[in-house]
């Protein structure tokens, strides 16, 4: 059995936790991999507040928004994982992508039923394009990170296309929310890729 440091005499109850250096990304893949964590962070706090608001506003959704939720939350874990795996530290615009969902959750929340299908179809549009083109590259880049990414497409895919069924007839709301919701998430995806230097 180790010996424990004289230091520790006394308490050997203590754990000694030794904990791992985190560094910066230093590839392409790591840092899709990294705006991608935060981005999924960004989406789990979006349907967190949405679904506050839903139990008043919109009950109807609230069973859905609660499967959107796990679904968000595994593909947090997932790249979460790989980030850890590689040592490498998450996102700088990660807390800035909590709050924003949480504010644009929010608000979309309150606006009801159509808000809410609103907001999830301009986000996944936005996130699938973003996917596709990281699959292009990671391709040949980062396999791994490809894998990874590859894993989460399906779900996103199916977030969309459920808000978009409850879309059918175009309203007034659709005008301003969609564009306002597509800008907002590409430039969280560009402030990600911006705040790290490959
Ligand atoms: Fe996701
Ligand atoms: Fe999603």
């Amino acid at each position: 059995m180790a010996r424990l440091h004289p230091r520790n005499a006394g308490v050997p109850a203590v754990r000694l936790v030794y904990k791992r250096r985190l560094r910066t990304a230093r590839t392409t893949g790591e840092v899709m991999l990294k705006v991608d964590h935060a981005g999924e962070h960004g989406a789990v706090s979006i349907y967190r507040a949405q679904r506050w608001v839903a139990r008043w506003r919109a009950p109807s959704l609230v069973s859905e928004i609660d499967e959107f939720i796990e679904h968000e939350q595994r593909h947090e874990a997932l790249f979460g994982a790989e980030l850890e795996l590689r040592g490498v530290r998450r996102c700088r615009s990660y807390h800035l992508c909590g709050v924003g969902g949480l504010v644009l959750g929010f608000f979309t929340g309150l606006l009801g039923q159509r808000a809410i299908a609103l907001t999830t179809q301009a986000v996944e549009s936005v996130v699938l394009r973003h996917l596709e083109h990281q699959l292009c590259v990671l391709k040949a880049a980062d396999p791994a990170a490809a894998a990874v990414v590859a894993k989460i497409v399906s779900d996103e895919q199916e977030h969309h296309d459920r808000s978009a069924s409850r879309l059918v007839q175009p309203r007034l709301l659709d005008r301003f929310l969609s564009p306002t919701v597509r800008m907002a998430t590409e430039a969280v995806i560009r402030i990600g890729m911006g705040s790290t230097t490959v």
